[in-house]
């Protein structure tokens, strides 16, 4: 028995083949939740409109030729043609006892196709700021490779680190001058940011007083032409070097409880072998063509100022190679190598055009087939309270680990007071599920490509569309639970789909696998939240009608619990679908 929108679908094309004819039978009948009814049809406009008929008697016409008695109601007409449609509580009872059984994975559907999905997420810079900017696309890009995954493909993550290019120069400079052992060196496992600020300080400093051949400018350029020829030394301390970054990114990601590992590191570097014949491809294949010296593709359809096309240099006319190279390379590799079907860039909204460039100059290259979707899951700012992108007062970046500290810190204080009761350790426990849980929450619950507002007091807010108000909400189903088994309530039995609260809860339950479909098609975590918060928002409706501990019939008691605990099984599943943990109590 498939979700109501399928089930109501498939009826509604069987009705416009018999009504209309066969080149009706894949018109989309627009199944819709409906705030009149359980849902609408809302298909007979458009068909009127094909048919050259009016609305209201092709709405008729439909109602006569559509059997859903075993489903729902016969269809009422309203307005223009709307099709109102109140499903039959039997149908919505046997449907939600069919998800809850063992097995039925809640009703989410397998796929149509399994897909190989390249996902390329987190990609923060060695020594650089790793700031609220790629904690959101860490966080989302989790997201959609965790609900990827419950929906049955396979996903490859990329972990695309800056671990190359002119800077390291510098970097190592640096390095070598504090010595590899010292406690600056040390930065780069706990603020590699200060450590980068400091070896940029040194640089600029060097340039503007113009020391010369032995100065730290002309010793960092040299480095990176040493660094680039293979040398061995300078390979050494540079893998020293991305080594102490590494240490620090699995800090954070352990903290965050993301699923990120080494396995998933494909940094920049690991393409270096590979942009000479990069260039050497598309060049002979007449892709790439020389411009003022640099080596450069002109996508169709990308112009710059005056109407000139726009160049994706992939080779400057010092012969170095930039970003755009190394994507050119990774996408190749992703797509002949790991086998992707689609692959997904959660990457800043800045970096729109170069991907539009990448992916146009690819498809053009024949090395991103028709057939395999990019696509670029573009990533807003976290702003501060004053409407700018979020830093410290005095103007640094944020630290990182220092910023999520903190939310744990305000989450210790939410649980510390709501439950003085529980031990020391498991207030730690539930502070940590609250606090990331809190930030992770926030940034998914935002459309991905909107900028928001970082503002601890509101993610950690046990109201609103927040991760403490569902784990919240989760705890009180587990607590009834308990009270429940000590009361000797009969466990196992179908969930209860009668009152009209049970069904409204039941209805929403019923969401969840088109949902979580839905998620995974568009690469958008943010419905989920939606989904889940008006879930526990039924769940609430419901649990004020319908007691369960106190409700006298044996039956009934049971009943409701069964469908408390299938609310439960599915607020934790979709928790889990974004990286967020549910506590076993609040
Ligand atoms: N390291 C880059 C940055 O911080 C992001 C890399 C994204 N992935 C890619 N394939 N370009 O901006």
């Amino acid at each position: 028995m498939p979700a109501p929108e399928i089930a109501l679908t498939e009826r509604f094309q069987t009705a416009f083949a018999a009504a209309f004819g066969p080149e009706y039978a894949d018109a989309d009948p627009i199944i819709r939740p409906s705030q009149f009814a359980d849902f609408q049809c809302n298909a007979a406009m458009g068909l009127a409109k094909r048919l050259g008929r009016a609305p209201r008697e092709i709405a008729a016409q439909i109602v006569e030729a559509v059997d859903l008695s075993d489903l729902a109601e016969a269809p009422e007409i309203a307005g223009p043609g709307f099709l109102n449609i109140h499903l039959r509580t039997d149908w919505i009872a046997a449907r939600t006892a069919e998800i809850a059984a063992p097995g039925a994975a809640l009703g989410v559907p397998a796929p149509e196709r399994a897909e190989t999905v390249v996902l390329d997420y987190s990609a923060p810079n060695v020594a650089k700021e790793m700031h609220v900017g790629h904690l959101r696309t860490t966080v989302v890009g989790d997201s959609i490779a965790r609900t990827l995954e419950k929906l049955g493909h396979t996903v490859v993550r990329q972990n695309h680190i800056g671990d190359w290019g002119t800077p390291f120069g510098m970097l190592i400079e640096h390095l070598l001058e504090v010595g590899e052992d010292s406690a600056e060196a040390g930065l780069l496992t706990t603020d590699p940011n200060a450590f980068y600020q400091a070896a940029r300080a040194k640089f600029d400093a060097s340039e503007a007083a113009e020391d010369g051949e032995t100065g730290f400018a002309a010793r960092a350029r040299r480095r990176v032409a040493t660094l680039q020829s293979g040398d061995a030394e300078s390979l050494r301390i540079w893998t020293h070097l991305v080594g102490l970054s590494k240490e620090y990114f699995h800090r954070i990601y352990d903290m965050l409880d993301v699923t990120l590992t080494d396995a998933d590191l494909a940094g920049e570097s690991s393409y270096n072998d590979q942009l000479e014949a990069v260039c050497a491809d598309l060049e002979a294949d007449g892709i790439a063509r020389l411009s003022d010296g640099a080596l450069c593709v002109f996508p169709e359809g990308f112009t710059g100022r005056d109407e000139q096309p726009l160049p994706l240099i992939i080779r400057k006319s010092d012969g170095g190679y930039g970003y755009a190279t190394t994507d050119l390379a990774a996408l190749r590799h992703r797509v002949r190598d790991l086998g992707a079907d689609r692959i997904g860039y959660v990457v800043g909204t800045a970096q729109e055009l170069h991907f539009r460039m990448v992916f146009t100059s690819a498809r053009e290259a024949g090395w991103l087939p028709e057939q395999v979707q990019a696509e670029h899951v573009k990533i807003g700012s976290v702003l501060g309270e004053d409407g700018k992108i979020l830093r410290t007062r005095s103007g640094a970046s944020l630290r990182l680990m220092a910023l999520l500290e903190e939310a744990v810190a305000a989450a210790r204080a939410v649980i510390d007071e709501l439950r003085p009761d529980l031990p020391e350790d498991e207030r730690a426990r539930i502070a940590h599920d609250i606090g990331i849980g809190g930030v992770k929450y926030a940034d998914l619950s935002t459309a991905h490509d909107s900028d928001y507002t970082f503002d601890l007091e509101r993610m950690l807010a046990l109201t609103g569309n927040t991760a403490p108000y569902l784990q919240y909400a989760v705890a009180r189903i587990r607590s009834i639970g308990r009270k429940a088994a000590a009361q000797g309530v009969a466990a196992g039995a179908a969930p209860r789909v009668q009152d009209d609260a049970e069904r409204a809860l039941a209805l929403q339950l019923l969401e969840f696998g088109p949902t979580l479909a839905s998620v995974g098609a568009e690469f958008e975590p943010h419905r989920l939240c939606a989904y889940l918060f008006s879930l526990a928002q039924a769940f609430t409706s419901f649990y004020e009608a319908s007691p369960i501990l106190k409700e006298a019939d044996e039956q009934v008691r049971a009943g409701r619990l069964a469908l408390a605990q299938l609310t439960e099984r599915v607020l934790v599943e979709g928790l889990d679908a974004l990286g967020v943990n549910a506590p076993q109590q609040m």
